[in-house]
């Protein structure tokens, strides 16, 4: 059965969370994501594979900005293009929906999410020092610009400071 991408519903979290749990160091909780759910701004995806969640992704969309929340996959399906699937959907849904960038925070140490989102596009832009708060570790900013700002849209990034070496907290649930 081919991979599907569909809108997640609160049905794929028990299968969410097992995935979270098994990818992160500091998982999303059923709470975060049930908020999540409720936020106008935020869109929720998983992939899936013989009707099992193989993977996720959760992005919010603020005007032309689009910031990756959240994307994992299960350590069983990893490195079979799942996670590339559901960058498409992102880029699909940016490229509809006139967001001119997306940006995304990724520890330095997770090569292998930084190769996957090279691979897609994205460049250095910052880094966030210290940002992950249980080891202190710095965060590589990214992003991708996928067409000029009009007019309307130009005039600064919410949540993400444009100056090397600053802190500030970008848009989303805590960094994990
Ligand atoms: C990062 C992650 C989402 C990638 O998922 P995936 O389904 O395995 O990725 P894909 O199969 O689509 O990989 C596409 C390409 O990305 C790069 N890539 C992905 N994982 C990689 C790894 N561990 N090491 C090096 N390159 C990697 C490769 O170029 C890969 O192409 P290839 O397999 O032909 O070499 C997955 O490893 C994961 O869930 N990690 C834990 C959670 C996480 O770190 N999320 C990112 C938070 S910012």
């Amino acid at each position: 059965m081919p991979l599907e991408i569909i809108s997640m519903t609160l049905e794929d979290l028990p299968e969410v969370l097992r995935i979270e749990e098994s990818s992160f160091p500091r998982p999303f909780s059923r709470k975060l994501f049930e908020t999540e759910f409720q936020l106008a701004i935020a869109h929720l995806y998983a992939a899936k594979l013989d009707g099992r969640v193989a993977g996720y992704i959760d992005f919010w969309n603020a005007g032309a900005e689009i910031h990756l929340i959240n994307i994992a996959v299960d350590p069983e399906a990893r490195r079979h293009g799942v996670a590339s699937r559901l960058m498409e959907t992102l880029i699909g849904y940016a490229t509809q929906n006139k967001v001119y960038e997306i940006y995304l925070d990724v520890r330095v140490s997770n090569q292998g999410a930084i190769e996957l989102y090279k691979r897609f596009g994205f460049s250095n832009l910052m880094i966030r020092r210290g940002y992950y708060q249980d080891n202190n570790e710095d965060a590589q900013v990214m992003s991708l610009v996928l067409s000029k700002p009009t007019a309307d849209q130009a005039g600064g990034t919410p949540g993400v400071v444009e100056k090397e070496g600053t802190k500030t907290d970008g848009p989303g649930p805590k960094p994990k």
